[in-house]
């Protein structure tokens, strides 16, 4: 996965691709790379920095030539090839004309390389992109237009692409397409944009389009026109953007995550604001699946990846209990791989922030071959899978930008336990009064969340004294389990720190031999149900020299001696607790990684958005 951007018809070219580059760092940042076009000629920087990527290739700007009003700009995410410069994109054709740079893959590159090299064509690097570069100088030697031989480029590849490319010999048009990879064209007069997404060019364009799959776009200082892959003309469909930029920006906080963590109370009340009518129905607007079709729904299936998995196996234990229906929970890499059974009345719910995880995404795919109804949840509106679902519920945490993903765990439970009492209702499996007290716990969770972020000083103190610590397990029973799940993703992903998630009960299964002095076990205790289970979890551990925090509500008066460390959260009912037990989680993790001088926004070898399988 990388991010893309191009501008043509600008005073501000230059600028304008740099900026774009920055904002969309978090798709990846192996390398960096510009082409700039003028008077026949294309101008090229690559940098393959890692983090300063784009940094070091604002420095080699400086040599750029003046007054181009078009260029492209690519950050990487390797997938074919070492991040190394000459892997970096744009990638050129052997005349050094055309440029291109490529979010995706081309699967079948090895034979279209093959092809060209015996046609003549030389190779300057070993990625899949640049075969793309070099079927299009062939057609652009027979006399097409680049339109046109871009289109028919691509008629050649299969896989995954946003492409943008150039012709020096065309300087005022750029050629942008898509299939699969996100694509977004903007418009400002005499300007038109292209990007991997909207915040690249939020405050640059002032119109907004979104490009479906196998749609190719002529982008010039006079407009765009877009075509299908068969030439016939199309509309791009407009979007409504209400982000400003300040959502895109830290917002004075030293980094994106902490800035994130702080937006939970409000990621969680927008999820949550304007869901029910007066009547006391659950309803969500945006939801195309009528009533009927969800009174039909006799198994659910969620598919995810990574955080979103974590949330969706919360949802199996408030959709199990509350609507009482049959629920699976599938990793999505794994779904469409293993033949599943899709059943007449099957309900599968992709759950993810970006909706453009490749992974999730082909297993919703797979699910809609199979004959189930498909509902996303999806933090970006218009996302891929949003698109594709045969109905979507968006979480409203706003646009996440560091890595590690937390807002939008905490709105993707509270969006899926929304639907879980939309289905309850549906389905009479529980009273009204019921519902009514449960929604008013929902609703309360914001302020609880809040609460736990008024005692951040309490998991730092925690954490300053863990700076040496190599070894975490993470315990929970029944929700608490996939809290503990997400609380050693989070460990993992933003300190470099070994950790593992475990149902408490299973440690005995064999876990437990790796439990020895030094070795620290976060056990989340809250859930009100399963106390005394979980107390003789932690009581074992500590038997066997572990040292433990515990995450335990604020009336537990007999956790202080089985702990070494308490942090403390307000009590809700168990189906809540996630959502708040998540916080000093996210917190330990914060506070380690930057007590290890880690990069907390942009950890190594990780990517926001993964739209590679
Ligand atoms: C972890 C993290 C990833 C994502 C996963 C799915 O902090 O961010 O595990 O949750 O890559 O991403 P989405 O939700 O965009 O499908």
């Amino acid at each position: 996965m990388c991010g893309i951007i191009g501008v043509v018809g600008s005073d501000e070219t230059l600028a304008t691709l740099l900026q774009g580059l920055q904002r969309l760092e978090y798709r990846g940042y192996d390398s960096a790379g510009i082409a700039l076009v003028r008077a026949g000629h294309t101008w090229r920087a690559r940098t393959a920095a890692g983090t300063e990527s784009v940094a070091a290739l604002r420095v080699e700007c400086e040599a750029a030539p003046q007054n181009c009003r078009s260029g492209i700009g690519h950050t990487r995410w390797a997938t074919h090839g070492a991040p190394e410069a000459e892997n970096a994109h744009p990638h050129l054709d052997c005349s050094g004309h055309v440029a291109i740079i490529h979010n995706g893959i081309i699967e079948n590159h090895a034979e279209l390389r093959e092809e060209l090299r015996a046609r003549g064509h030389l190779f300057t690097s070993v990625t899949d992109t640049e075969v793309v570069a070099h079927l299009v100088e062939e057609l652009r030697a027979r006399g097409l237009e680049l339109l046109d031989a871009v289109r028919q480029a691509l008629l050649r590849v299969r896989g995954a692409f946003a492409i943008a490319v150039m012709d020096a010999s065309e300087p005022d048009v750029i050629v942008a397409a898509r299939r699969i990879s996100p694509l977004v064209v903007g418009t400002a007069p005499g300007v038109c944009y292209l990007a991997s997404d909207v915040p690249a060019i939020l405050d640059r364009a002032t119109a907004f389009y979104a490009v479906n799959d196998d749609e190719i776009v002529r982008l010039g200082p006079e407009g765009f026109r877009a075509v299908d892959l068969e030439g016939a003309p199309v509309r791009l469909r407009q979007l409504q953007i209400d982000w400003d930029l300040e959502t895109a920006e830290k917002g004075g906080y030293d980094d994106f995550m902490s800035k994130e963590i702080a937006e939970q109370p409000d990621a969680v009340r927008a999820t949550l604001l304007d869901r029910r009518r007066r009547d006391g129905t659950i309803a969500f607007d945006e939801l195309r699946i009528s009533d009927q079709e969800l009174r039909e729904v006799r198994r659910v299936v969620l598919v995810a990846c990574g955080t979103s998995l974590h949330a969706a196996q919360v949802a199996k234990y408030a959709i199990e209990r509350w609507a009482r229906l049959s629920v699976d929970v599938d990793i999505a890499s794994e779904y469409r791989y293993r033949d599943p059974v899709v059943e007449i009345g099957t309900l599968v719910i992709g759950v993810s922030q970006s909706g453009e995880t490749i992974d999730t995404i082909q297993a919703t795919r797979e699910a809609q071959r199979r004959g189930a109804r498909v509902v996303a949840i999806s933090n970006i509106v218009d996302s891929s899978l949003a698109r594709e679902a045969d109905a979507v519920i968006y979480t409203r945490a706003g646009l996440e930008v560091s890595v590690a993903s937390t807002k939008a765990f905490v709105a993707q439970v509270a969006a899926l336990e929304l639907l879980a009492l939309r289905l309850a209702q549906l389905r009479e499996t529980l009273t009204p009064e019921e519902i009514e007290s449960l929604l008013e716990g929902l609703h309360d969770v914001s302020g609880h969340i809040a609460t736990v972020l008024s005692r951040r000083g309490d998991v730092d103190a925690v954490a300053a004294q863990l700076l040496d610590a190599h070894d975490y397990f993470f315990i929970g029973r029944h929700v608490g389990f996939p809290t503990a799940l997400e609380g050693a993703l989070k460990l993992k992903e933003i300190t470099y720190l070994h950790a593992e998630g475990y149902a408490a009960g299973e440690l005995k299964h064999g876990p437990l031999a790796l439990i020895e002095p030094g070795v620290i076990v976060v056990a989340v205790t809250t859930d009100v149900n399963m106390h005394e289970k979980i107390l003789s979890n932690v009581a074992e551990v500590k038997a066997r020299g572990a040292t433990v925090i515990a995450v335990a509500t604020d009336d537990d008066d007999q956790i202080d001696a089985v702990a070494d460390f308490v942090v403390r959260v307000p009590a809700t009912d168990p189906m809540f607790t996630p959502m708040i037990d998540i916080v000093p989680l996210q917190l330990l993790a914060y506070s380690l990684a930057r007590g290890l001088g880690r990069n907390v926004d942009r950890p190594r070898n990780l990517a926001k958005t993964v739209t590679v399988e």
